[in-house]
């Protein structure tokens, strides 16, 4: 019989999925919810007559900024201002990568002044801002995913201005149609997991057009799936670090099909600001250098 040399047999140890998840240490842009309310209605979440607790909302968004910090991010704010109800929701204010901004255009009347508010914080932080021409809401339409931009439209963005994104940035831009009127933005229907070309997203199908689900397909065809409970609990709405997803409570299929994938996902209750149709990601501005 011929023996094995103990060194072959020794069993080598990988690292675990969960150990090999990275986290990316991030800076965010966020604004205090002072001013925050329901007064008008421009997705189907919103109900004008709706009272908001804001003593609630300041003290979920403050849980949502202490977990950040706690995870080693950066957290800058914008000063609220009074009359902008949805200010609160900075991820609308621009999409930001390698130091470039690129400004936004709201869909809403009520909800374009932000727009120079948030130009001005950023100019004052030393970035020049473009002024896009079309409709185009920031973040929550437009989420670099590895190589590509993906790029929603349906509702708020335009396909104008996914072009002007493209020439902006020079990115290769991914335009997919929302259909359902829940998800009215992208970032409701979709987020990134990681960095790097390699990227991996997890999305809820139904929100998508028949087209833009088989590009997502194509593009992630190893991308997480979520069920219509874990979009509505706005679980689709979350940030991740790479390693450390923050994300509604609600949305518990999906956080344990994360824990599988080797996430660890961080509970936070944005309930408060779920009456105006927002959730974390709604709330996180990513400024990438
Ligand atoms: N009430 C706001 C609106 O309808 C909510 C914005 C949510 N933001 C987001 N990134 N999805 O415009």
């Amino acid at each position: 019989m011929v023996s094995t040399p103990s060194r072959h047999r020794r069993k080598r140890r990988y690292p675990s999925v969960a150990e090999s998840r990275v986290p990316r240490p991030r800076r965010f842009l966020v604004c205090e919810p002072s001013h925050f309310g329901v007064q008008y209605a421009i997705n189907p979440w919103m109900h004008p007559d709706t009272s908001v607790d804001v003593d609630l909302a300041r003290g979920q968004w403050q849980a949502l900024i202490n977990a950040y910090r706690a995870h080693g991010h950066t957290v800058d704010t914008v000063q609220p201002v009074a009359d902008l109800p949805d200010m609160v929701f900075a991820a609308n204010s621009a999409l930001v990568l390698a130091g470039r901004v690129f400004g936004s255009y709201f869909h809403a009347p009520q909800r374009r002044p932000e727009s120079t508010v948030y130009d001005s914080w950023f100019k004052a932080a030393g970035f020049d801002v473009y002024r896009p021409e079309s409709v185009c809401e920031g973040e929550g339409d437009l989420v670099p995913a590895g190589r590509y931009v993906l790029a929603g439209t349906g509702f708020r963005t335009t396909v104008e201005a996914h072009r002007e994104v493209q020439e902006f940035f020079g990115v290769p831009v991914i335009s997919l149609r929302l259909v359902d009127p829940y998800f009215y933005h992208l970032d409701t229907a979709l987020f990134v997991l990681d960095d790097g070309h390699e990227a991996n997203i997890v999305y809820y199908p139904e929100a998508f057009s028949p087209g833009s689900r088989e590009v997502l397909q194509r593009l992630f065809p190893n991308a997480v799936l979520a069920t219509r409970e874990d979009a509505l609990a706005f679980g689709l709405n979350s940030v991740s670090d790479g390693r450390h997803v923050f994300i509604s409570p609600g949305a518990t299929a999906l956080a344990d099909q994360l824990v599988r994938h080797g996430y660890v996902p961080v509970p936070v209750d944005l309930s408060e600001f779920f009456k105006a149709g927002g959730g974390i990601k709604c709330c996180t501005q990513e400024i990438r250098s």
